[in-house]
């Protein structure tokens, strides 16, 4: 790591696709019916989507600019039959889109998801070849972003708008939900899943039969001892969906967090020192508006590590803007440190570079890729 600074200078951010490629194996492993579409949301780099695509992955898109992304960077691959590559490789799962984006994806014949009517109307308008995905409101108690007060139909009125749907001459193709990102509570999974279950028995009951299952995001990365494996979490989501839905159901999932948190780290430089009220202060060359902007964003926080040896005593660390809210830390454990020393934070690859802005003129922190190829 001291060796990259050096060489790239600070503040730097290193992703490790061996990282990626270890964790999506776990994912097929631990999920050996779910196909992964990695949710590009979490880190939108290009050399992270062709790893991945490399590796069997398809992804899960919130913008024309994240699915043009995705299609240019894997286009070169044989496609088949143009729609099977698309909803093979491509979801767009942000249940809003503009009627520019929805003009723009029709030729593309891409899977949408869609939680109201007046969505629905604008997918028939608008990109007419679409599939469509009814994405579903379920629990998130217990995670800790939760999305379900902004996304998903109540489920008393998820069969009304699935056969809405098929009435204006689109095809359902798939229910989805997500259980809220990093869920600590694996009870939002089952309940999903239930829920997911009788909508489509209803669903199928009308003479409509739904294909695919889209199970979202949500697997926890293991930021911390309290995270339980994601193996406690297969055992159950594998025991539901075996119970509760045919053998000929596809499942997909759409993680984002759980491919890539793991993969980086950031290494930055202390820039400013100081006492104030008896307490010393860091100020780094990074910051929340920039590689950190999950603290922010994502409620993570990222335990920031020296090089250097010695022992501890608390301290703040602030980032490098002129904002108060540029807070790293108000009680960080680190040993006495000088300007121009290093300080780094592991798990540091989901929405962190991704949400970097340029405030104060400060650009989001260079990013180098190790392990592109496999061979090590
Ligand atoms: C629709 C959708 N899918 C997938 C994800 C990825 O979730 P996670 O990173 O928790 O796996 C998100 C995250 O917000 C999302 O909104």
């Amino acid at each position: 790591m001291l060796k990259m600074a050096r060489e790239y200078g600070t503040p730097l951010v290193v992703v490790d696709h061996q990282a990626i490629r270890d964790n999506y194996a776990a994912f097929r492993r631990h999920f050996p019916k779910v196909q992964a579409y990695y949710a590009v949301k979490a880190n939108p780099e290009p050399a992270i989507v062709r790893t991945l695509y490399r590796i069997g992955a398809s992804f899960d898109v919130a913008s024309l600019p994240e699915f043009m992304l995705v299609y240019e960077n894997i286009k070169a691959l044989p496609p088949k039959d143009q729609q099977d590559f698309i909803w093979d490789k491509i979801i767009y799962a942000n249940t809003t889109k503009p009627r520019e984006t929805l003009e723009a994806l029709d030729q593309y014949k891409p899977l949408v998801t869609y939680d109201n009517l007046n969505e629905l109307k604008k997918i028939r308008q608008f990109a007419p070849h679409a599939g469509v995905v009814l994405r579903l409101r379920v629990p998130n108690t217990g995670s800790v972003v939760e999305l379900s007060s902004k996304f998903g139909c109540d489920p008393a009125e998820a069969v009304d708008l699935v056969l809405a749907a098929f009435k204006m001459g689109l095809v359902v193709e798939g229910l989805s939900f997500h259980v809220g990102s990093q869920c600590m509570n694996f009870e939002n999974f089952v309940q999903a899943l239930n829920i997911s279950a009788s909508v489509m028995q209803e669903s199928k009951d009308r003479g409509y039969a739904i294909k695919i299952l889209d199970i979202g995001g949500g697997f926890p990365a293991p930021y911390h001892r309290d995270v339980q494996p994601i193996e406690a979490l297969a055992r159950k989501v594998n025991a539901e969906i075996d119970r509760l839905f045919p053998k000929d159901i596809q499942i997909i999932a759409e993680p984002g967090r759980f491919i890539v948190a793991t993969a980086a780290v950031v290494i930055a430089k202390i820039v400013g020192k100081a006492r104030r009220d008896g307490k010393t202060c860091y100020y780094i060359n990074d910051g929340v508006y920039h590689t950190f902007s999950g603290i922010v964003f994502d409620h993570c926080q990222y335990p920031l590590q020296a090089f250097k040896k010695g022992k501890t005593e608390v301290c703040a660390v602030f980032g490098q803007t002129c904002d108060a809210l540029d807070t790293l830390s108000l009680a960080e454990e680190l040993p006495d440190l000088e300007i121009d020393d290093l300080v780094f934070a592991e798990n540091i690859g989901a929405y962190s570079s991704a949400s970097a802005t340029w405030f104060n003129g400060f650009p989001p922190t260079r990013v180098v890729h190790i392990n592109e190829s496999e061979e090590r």
